[in-house]
């Protein structure tokens, strides 16, 4: 976990657990879990091989969107901790060899803020400006086309005589980019938290921040990707702006005055692997940037090889990729790709540990932990609960469940979680942790391997083939078969001695015959 003369970072190679708060471990029995719980349970995330840990929103919030509408930038939740317990995380983590990145909101705050308390005081208000404020149009109407997330106008009416811009909920304003004051604010907000030791910031809706100056209306959608548009219209003026890139370019030469450099990971929603290379720049932008399109794809492999390749073409030369299956808005990869088959569970997290670059694993995706079914009365997500085929988020953020006792090991006997625990009960760590055959088991393998083989820089990578549903690549060392079908197939002979494999049965499989849906990863 050094810094190399060599180009090499930390994060490359690194193996990335991101760790929805309110749902790992309740440390006071209020439902919640919170900062305390994690220092209570770091010894299980050294223990399974990350290397450092996102936290979903940690900062003073009414919550609207449960953190993602803050209120205070430079304090923590009262719900999740204080201050001096995020301090004890950082200090505790670091005993272990672990880092912590933090979740920052630049594109909207909560009108909850100060800032929007002010700017709608007024249209003199000294933070007016801090916020996207319009006029209506001649005819009284919304300035412009736009909807935000739920698909309703973007707009929202204030009584001191304009619209204000809220691309997320009406609770959530966004920022006015265009105005330098506010980059002032978030250059002290990254320099406030980086001085705390925050090794990075996983940044929410990184292509977000500029809209066009002109505020034109977005034209309309061909087609149903949901990273091109929603609701019919295709994202061109509110995000993807091209003024954005300079934002990073600052933030950039922040995070590279400290030792070791401070990582910003951006949420960049973008549908092809050019445009999420342009948030990486000439270098000089993001370390790293989610690839949408790998998460959304099918568990197809041909279409995840390409995905593969055309990532590591475009990206610039010294960066690293960052691959993921599941977070807090997708659901969960063991229900999306995999169905809760087990088998392609397991032959995923293979995947996902064995690609170049930096791996992102959501908290239960190492226990295999799929969506869970959260009935309506039930769901805590208040931005999609009222929307028609509202996304249901809710599904992917429930507790994490630690071992069979009442409360689960998440929060007390007799305490109601805040979101209803998987019913029925799912395999827990506890059933998992001491299994050699278990999902846990094999992903804590998998990591080790990942540290000793693949090491901590950025393994070149080559597929091979992708021949009637097996991928085959090569990964440093290393050499990755893995059948995506339900049948027997053929070792490729590109592979060499078997390290590991994803199967969970105990008797030997037949010489040069790859069971359906098994991995394996071997040596030349
Ligand atoms: C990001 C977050 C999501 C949130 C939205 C608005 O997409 O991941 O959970 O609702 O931004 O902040």
């Amino acid at each position: 976990m050094t810094e190399n003369a060599d180009g090499r970072r930390w994060w490359h190679g690194a193996v990335i657990y991101q760790l929805y708060v309110r749902s790992w471990r309740d440390s006071n029995d209020d439902g919640y879990g919170d900062l305390r719980g994690i220092i209570e349970r770091l010894d299980y995330l050294s223990q399974l091989g990350v290397d450092a840990v996102w936290l979903s929103p940690t900062m003073p919030s009414p919550d609207d969107d449960w953190g993602y509408d803050v209120s205070d930038y430079t304090g923590v939740h009262p719900e999740l901790g204080t201050l001096a317990d995020l301090d004890e995380l950082i200090e505790q983590a670091d005993q272990r060899g672990m880092r912590v990145l933090l979740d920052l909101v630049p594109n909207h705050t909560s009108s909850a803020h100060p800032w929007f308390a002010d700017a709608a005081s007024g249209r003199e208000a000294e933070h007016r400006r801090y916020y996207v404020w319009a006029d209506p149009r001649p005819d009284g109407g919304r300035p412009n086309n736009w909807l935000d997330f739920t698909g309703r106008p973007a707009w929202q009416w204030h009584d001191s005589g304009q619209y204000y811009l809220h691309n997320f909920l009406p609770g959530q304003p966004d920022l006015n980019w265009w105005e330098p004051a506010v980059h002032q604010e978030f250059a002290r907000i990254l320099e406030f938290w980086f001085e705390r030791g925050v090794a990075g910031f996983r940044i929410d809706v990184a292509n977000g921040l500029y809209k066009d100056a002109e505020l034109r209306d977005n034209p309309p959608l061909d087609g149903d990707n949901p990273l091109e548009g929603v609701f019919g219209m295709r994202f061109v003026y509110n995000s993807n702006r091209p003024e954005t890139h300079g934002v990073y370019r600052d933030w950039r030469k922040i995070a590279e005055s400290y030792s070791p450099e401070r990582l910003l990971l951006g949420e960049t929603w973008v549908p092809d692997a050019q445009k999420l290379a342009a948030y990486y720049g000439d270098n000089d932008e993001l370390q790293l940037g989610f690839n949408f399109p790998f998460a959304l794809a099918d568990l197809d492999p041909a279409r995840l090889a390409t995905i593969v390749e055309q990532t590591l073409a475009a990206l610039p030369s010294g960066a690293g990729p960052v691959w993921m299956g599941s977070n807090h808005d997708l659901g969960r990869f063991p229900s999306r790709w995999c169905g809760g088959d087990e088998r392609k569970i397991r032959l995923a997290l293979l995947v996902l540990a064995t690609l170049p670059g930096t791996t992102v694993l959501y908290y239960g995706d190492e226990i295999g932990m799929t969506d869970v079914d959260v009935p309506p009365g039930l769901r805590r997500d208040h931005a999609t609960l009222d929307v028609e085929g509202g996304a249901d988020r809710d599904r992917a953020r429930t507790p994490m469940p630690w071992d069979g006792s009442p409360g689960s090991g998440f929060t007390g006997p007799g305490v109601t979680p805040w979101l209803p625990m998987a019913d029925p009960p799912v395999s827990t760590v506890a059933d998992q942790r001491d299994k050699p055959e278990s999902t846990l088991s094999l992903c804590r393998r998998l990591l080790a391997l990942r540290r000793t083989e693949l090491g901590r820089g950025l393994a070149d990578f080559e597929n091979l083939a992708v021949t009637a549903g097996v991928w085959t690549y090569r990964t440093g060392p290393l050499v990755v078969a893995a059948n995506f079908t339900d049948r027997p197939a053929d070792m490729p002979a590109e592979a060499g001695e078997i390290l590991l494999t994803t199967s969970a049965e105990q008797a030997p499989p037949s010489p040069g015959v790859l069971r359906p849906w098994e991995g394996v990863v071997t040596r030349r």
